[in-house]
């Protein structure tokens, strides 16, 4: 409780700060190293390298066998972890509803020597689930209309319409895909619950990292 309260008092105090600084340093292409993996990131597209979730991923990725599996990554943005699982031997598939993600996946797979199927898609609308036997996202989840494509990277839509539209669609998958979702404590975890059970979709905790400033839990998505 009094962590949060803290960690809350600090976000707000330097988010604009925050937000000038990060603008400008993601203003131009970033080489970073992910992983092992040499990750170019491009103006716009969502750092890989900075946020906790993707690294969240990574770690739970790690626990589980992703080697000659058929995996999407769905929201790729610089695909770095489409890469790491391919380089790990997963058949990927990366998609995006932003082209300049797409693109930026792209060089990062021929840049690590990688294959990596990619596809621009709105959630599943130019895929099928149940291709894949695993599916992972690292969703948008702040309360907001996305005024550009990029900032779909971040916002959901303020009615959380991004979770309506993929559980609905989730609801045509088979038991044989599995699902799994990173959110953080920052998020409004009781309103993403209640609209996977509109959809009669269970979310089951079933990886957790804390850092000193934040909660990520990687959810299993199901059919009830
Ligand atoms: C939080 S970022 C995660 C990027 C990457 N998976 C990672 O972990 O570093 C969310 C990504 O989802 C993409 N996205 C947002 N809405 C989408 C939609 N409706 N369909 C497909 N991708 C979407 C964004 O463009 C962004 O690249």
């Amino acid at each position: 409780m009094f962590r949060k309260a803290i960690r809350k008092s600090i976000k707000f105090v330097v988010d604009p700060w925050l937000r000038w600084s990060y603008n400008r340093y993601a203003s131009k292409d970033l080489n970073i190293d992910f992983f092992g993996c040499k990750i170019v990131v491009q103006p716009r597209i969502f750092h890989p390298g900075l946020f906790f979730s993707t690294k969240t991923l990574i770690y739970f990725l790690k626990t589980i066998e992703v080697s000659g599996k058929t995996m999407l990554e769905l929201g790729c943005g610089t695909g770095a972890i489409s890469v790491w699982a391919a380089k790990m031997g997963a058949e990927m598939v990366a998609s995006d509803i932003n082209p300049k993600a797409i693109e930026n996946t792209r060089i990062n797979a021929l840049n690590n020597g990688v294959s990596v199927k990619t596809v621009q898609s709105d959630l599943f609308t130019n895929l099928i689930p149940n291709e894949y036997q695993i599916v992972i996202i690292n969703p948008p989840y702040y309360a907001k209309s996305a005024a550009t494509i990029e900032e779909q990277a971040w916002y959901c839509g303020v009615e959380f319409e991004y979770f309506h539209k993929l559980f609905e669609q989730l609801t045509e998958k088979s038991v044989d895909t599995v699902v799994y979702m990173v959110l953080s404590e920052d998020c409004d975890l009781e309103k993403v619950y209640s609209i996977a059970k509109l959809y009669s979709l269970s979310m089951d905790i079933v990886y957790r990292r804390s850092t000193i400033l934040e909660k990520n839990f990687i959810f299993r998505i199901a059919t009830i």
